[in-house]
């Protein structure tokens, strides 16, 4: 069997026939009661009253409970403790959950949270990145501080500089499915969890707290996600712990899911930041120094934010080797929903700053944007050993994997990227009104978690008497495949056939103390762990054949179902059969942690990473100057997932990652009032891409090339990486309205299409 085959996702017939299975579809048993919560109506204040008469009087409620009903903590929090699930005395956000209301459907609970009456002590709410800088509110004490070489010196002496400030906005999950748990209580206090989460062990965990049991008397069963995008790393704590808590005092199982409006206005969204940056640089535009500021808002709670900020940081140089450099990182404190994991946890706001850099730096030389990326490029992987010593980070970590030289010469002659630049400068002189851009950028993401211990994986791998064969493992499906990449890696390390697989439910209790499925790491952890259980079978089989047939263990192979040794053929069936027989045991965990990484957050020095996946894009678009109007016409984009697992899933992924990273700076905009409350809070005002905004040419190839660290069968990550490709249209859309004035596009992120029309009329000098 071959594990690097293109196959479907193993549940993509029920995902498009509408029979797989979510949290919401799960038959409840009867007498389940549904949740819903009561809603702050305002950004900042005291709570001075809260009169539920009239909620709990509501026909149909069975329980309502407040921050002072709940029996043991009250919060929700990953890690901090700074999150309670209900509102005590301070309101931090507009839609913070004041109260639960349990009641006989979901429908009866939403009305009956209606009735309540909230009053609050109004305070002015902290809302912007100046509001918060002004007021110092922040997460860490003052801003974080990574740097390499000596900037402050090297900045002055630099023959030209630049400077600039680019505003990038946040961004919805827009999940299809909302976010959701279902409780079922036990009959020795025990509790079952079902819950749309990315981090199964994180609800175990806060299940526990809040009932006050131990973690054994906790089961999270996760079958899949409609999508999580790290929007369910943190925020389904809140459901999980709230139908728990209401099961254990009703005895009933108990459900809740957010209406989408809800999901809007209650959970965190993709951090929003600014980026400043100040260059200085050679006349080939070769960057000698470099400073850039960081401002995130975090919101209102900790949550992810830290290693979220972070992980910006470590992006802040994308491709590119600088010789003094410094990245300052403001993580402010807000009364906004509280900012937390989306697809590229930061790198995206951290990797679009260097690009702007470099397309600034290409405009103002006068030079083609590609071709100065490539004369800053880190050195080829195939050149460092002789040419000189690694090049490293501004984090000093050597970058000694770099093929986005050779990947960018490929992808430049495959999409005919100077042939068609001036294909679109010819249309742009014949077009007064319609004006095309096209631009190219690269990606160099780091894999692995920055929290290192985090880098860990169990697996459990049973096979039963008829030869097929159970797996499981610490990480969550969420629609990437990971499920079905693991399941051909098993396939591959027994030597059976793809259906001899079945991979199960993500369960607390089979494979414990699990990581988040985030980082992209999924498929490199529990593929690595679930080989390392299949190796022990494997081993023990070929053992018991060694004895029974009198041959070598390892002279038996294991093939497509097929057990063969130098004096017999058997089928895996026969053999697994005669193992139980003999009383071998027939199932074994595996256990992988990655190795060689080490990472000091506070001074910024290390491995953070394992390795770096690669990829670089050329995007077209074409605007209407006279509305701001735009297009995305074609893109081509060549990735690097080292020996790829399953191809058609990469593209998949790879698609998916550009639309929604184009996505992010075009059409998605989210809008606050300046009293704290989300304007855009349904797809009638939040715009993600529909299939018919995906490039009508798109042309998405995988480079060759294996993986030089060993991570399973050579791969490479591919989950969040080619979200960044995005950038690249954000980049085409700023080149096509360079060519309406002559100022250098202060295009603003999303780019809109009424940031592109007011763009256009900035560029040419005009008061909007
Ligand atoms: N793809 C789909 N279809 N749905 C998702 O929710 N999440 C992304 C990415 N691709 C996501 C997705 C994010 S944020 C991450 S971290 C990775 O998948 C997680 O899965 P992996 O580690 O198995 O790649
Ligand atoms: Mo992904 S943002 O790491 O869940």
């Amino acid at each position: 069997m071959n594990s690097a085959a293109s196959m479907p996702h193993d549940t993509a017939r029920q995902h498009v026939s509408g029979s797989a299975r979510y949290v919401d579809d799960i038959p409840t048993p009867q007498g389940t009661l549904h949740l819903a919560f009561g809603l702050s109506p305002i950004a900042a204040g005291g709570l001075t009253s809260v009169e539920l008469s009239a909620v709990r009087a509501f026909d149909g409620v069975r329980l309502v409970l407040e921050a002072k009903d709940l029996p043991f903590t009250n919060d929700v929090s990953p890690s901090m403790h700074d999150e309670p699930l209900l509102a005590a005395t301070t309101i931090h956000y507009a839609g913070q959950p004041i109260f639960l209301v349990v009641a006989d459907s979901h429908h009866t609970a939403r009305k009956a949270a209606r009735f309540a009456k909230i009053e609050i002590d109004e305070t002015p709410p902290i809302l912007t990145i100046e509001q918060a800088l002004k007021a110092e509110s922040r997460f860490e004490d003052g801003p974080r501080i990574y740097s390499k070489g000596d900037s402050e010196r090297a900045l002055p002496k630099a023959l030209n500089h630049l400077n600039g400030s680019l505003n990038v906005g946040g961004q919805e999950h827009f999940y299809l499915e909302g976010q959701a748990a279902l409780a079922i209580p036990g009959d020795q206090g025990d509790m079952v969890v079902h819950s749309s989460t990315q981090h199964p062990t994180e609800i175990q965990h806060k299940v526990s707290e809040a009932l006050n049991i131990s973690q054994h008397a906790v089961r999270v069963e996760v079958r899949r996600m409609g999508g999580g995008f790290g929007g369910k790393e943190s925020q389904g704590n809140a459901l999980a712990v709230a139908c728990a808590l209401a099961a254990m005092i009703t005895g009933k199982p108990c459900k809740m899911r957010y209406d989408r409006d809800d999901d809007f206005i209650i959970t965190g969204k993709r951090h929003d930041c600014r980026v400043d940056y100040q260059v200085g640089f050679d006349p080939l535009g070769r960057v000698e120094a470099l400073e850039f500021i960081h401002y995130f808002r975090c919101g209102w709670a900790q949550d992810l934010s830290l290693p979220v900020a972070d992980r910006a940081m470590l992006h802040a140089d994308n491709a590119y080797d600088l010789p003094h450099v410094k990245i300052t990182s403001h993580r402010l404190k807000t009364n906004t929903q509280s900012a937390t994991a989306f697809r590229g946890f930061g790198g995206p706001q951290g990797m679009i700053g260097i690009e702007r850099v470099m397309d600034h730096i290409a405009h103002e030389l006068n030079l083609d944007p590609a071709h100065v990326r490539q004369v800053n490029y880190y050195p080829e992987m195939s050149t460092h050993a002789e040419v000189r010593a690694p090049a490293t980070t501004p984090y000093k970590m050597e970058v000694t994997d770099f093929i986005l030289g050779d990947m960018t010469h490929s992808l430049l002659e495959s999409s005919d990227y100077l042939t068609r630049k001036s294909e679109v400068a010819r249309w742009n002189a014949d077009n007064l009104l319609l004006k095309r851009g096209i631009a190219f950028s690269p990606v160099k993401f780091g894999i692995s978690f920055t929290l290192t211990h985090l880098n860990q994986a169990g697996a459990l791998v049973q096979i039963y008497m008829d030869g097929s064969v159970l797996i499981n493992h610490g990480g969550t499906e969420m629609g990437q495949g990971l499920f079905q990449k693991v399941s051909q890696v098993a396939a591959r390390s027994l030597g059976v056939t793809q259906s001899s697989i079945r991979p199960s439910a993500t369960d607390t209790s089979k494979v414990p103390n699990t990581s988040a499925t985030a980082a992209s790491s999924g498929t490199d952890l529990n593929g690595m762990a679930i080989q390392a259980a299949c190796k022990t079978l494997r081993s023990r089989l070929q053992h018991h054949l060694a004895d029974a047939y009198d041959c070598p263990a390892d002279s038996i192979l294991f093939e497509a179902g097929q057990v063969v040794g130098p004096n017999f053929n058997l089928s895996w069936a026969g053999v697994v059969k005669s193992a139980y027989e003999a009383r071998i045991s027939l199932s074994a965990t595996g256990f992988y942690k990655t190795p060689d990484i080490e990472w000091d957050r506070i001074k910024g020095e290390g491995r953070p990473f394992l390795y770096f996946a690669y990829g670089a894009s050329v995007t077209e678009v074409v605007i209407d100057t006279l509305t701001g109007e735009n297009r995305i016409l074609r893109c081509d984009i060549l990735h690097d997932c080292g020996t790829s697992l399953n191809p058609a899933l990469d593209i998949g992924q790879i698609e998916g990652g550009f639309v929604q990273g184009a996505g992010w700076l075009t059409t998605e905009e989210l809008v606050w009032d300046d009293r704290g409350q989300l304007k855009t809070h349904a797809p009638s005002t939040y715009k993600i891409p529909a299939c018919s905004d995906r490039p009508e040419a798109f042309n998405v190839s995988l480079w060759q090339g294996a993986n030089p660290e060993q991570t399973i069968y050579r791969s490479k990550a591919v989950g969040e990486p080619p979200f960044m490709h995005g950038i690249s249209a954000y980049l085409a859309l700023s080149n096509a309205i360079s060519t309406c004035g002559v100022h250098y596009p202060d295009l603003q992120a999303p780019a809109t299409t009424e940031e592109v029309f007011n763009a256009i009329k900035r560029a040419q000098g005009r008061a909007i």
